[in-house]
């Protein structure tokens, strides 16, 4: 259980603004494949087929199949949030306000685990967008080339609710407020090989925060940490905020 070692969090000062960037290494045990290491998803397919808008033009079919592939993964039950999940969960309810999951994963497993205060960097496998309005809505069922939306007259296609390579991230203006006035910057389950989400750590670095990288090796940007602790994130997470938050 992740709790403060005093039960008072009421007094905002004393406790730290904690923003936590995540990448598929934290969804890597819950049975999701990772997208660089021996067997990711850039091992079995390449990005310029199933993630680029130039590949959705091209060849929609192929492209919704992959994402098909991916939701139903995901919503099969055998696919759970594991530890690492459910102690940031933890952690923001015993620190309300106080916690911001910045995820690159499109996965729904924070949420899922708990945690409220999440922004998806990279979009949602779980939602569409309208190709024309650029509207999001959740959708049920999988996409096919007879997919429309509702949303325009005459309805348009719609696109998996993700952000393609060659495309800007979402809710960029608020990571990068939030990670400048972080107090604590915590990189859990990504390589650090996709920008700007592995730029965030040097911004945490030159606005004063504490930086701190779990992951399962040694990620691209290892050397802009001020502290590290590797091995499985079901492992290495909820130990290090047990011990972050007695310490505290
Ligand atoms: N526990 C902790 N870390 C793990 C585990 C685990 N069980 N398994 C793997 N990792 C680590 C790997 O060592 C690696 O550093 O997670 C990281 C996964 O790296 P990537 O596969 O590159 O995934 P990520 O960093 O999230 O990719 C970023 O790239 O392709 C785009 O949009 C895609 O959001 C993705 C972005």
């Amino acid at each position: 259980q992740i709790s403060p070692s005093h039960t008072d969090t009421s007094s905002d000062s004393q406790w730290p603004n904690i923003v936590i960037l995540t990448g598929a290494g934290i969804s890597a045990e819950s049975g999701l494949k990772t997208f660089r290491d021996n067997d990711g998803l850039w091992e079995e397919h390449a990005v310029e087929e199933v993630a680029t808008p130039e590949a959705f033009t091209r060849n929609p079919e192929l492209v919704y199949r992959f994402y098909n592939q991916r939701r139903e993964q995901l919503q099969s039950d055998d696919v759970q949030p594991n530890a690492a999940h459910i102690a940031l969960a933890q952690l923001e309810a015993a620190l309300p306000e106080h916690v911001l999951v910045i995820t690159q994963n499109v996965d729904d497993l924070h949420e899922r685990a708990g945690s409220k205060n999440v922004l998806h960097m990279h979009g949602e496998l779980l939602s569409a967008r309208c190709n024309h309005s650029h509207r999001r809505f959740i959708m049920k069922s999988p996409f096919d080339c007879t997919s429309r939306c509702q949303c325009c007259s005459p309805s348009q296609t719609i696109r998996p609710d993700i952000v393609w390579f060659g495309e800007m991230p979402f809710h960029m203006d608020e990571i990068e407020r939030a990670v400048q006035e972080a107090d604590v910057f915590i990189s859990i389950g990504t390589s650090g090989n996709v920008y700007p989400a592995a730029g965030l750590v040097q911004i945490a670095n030159h606005y004063g925060a504490h930086t701190v990288e779990l992951n399962l090796v040694p990620s691209d940007g290892n050397n802009d940490f001020l502290e590290a602790h590797y091995g499985l994130a079901s492992d290495v997470v909820p130990s290090y905020l047990t011990q972050y938050l007695k310490g505290k």
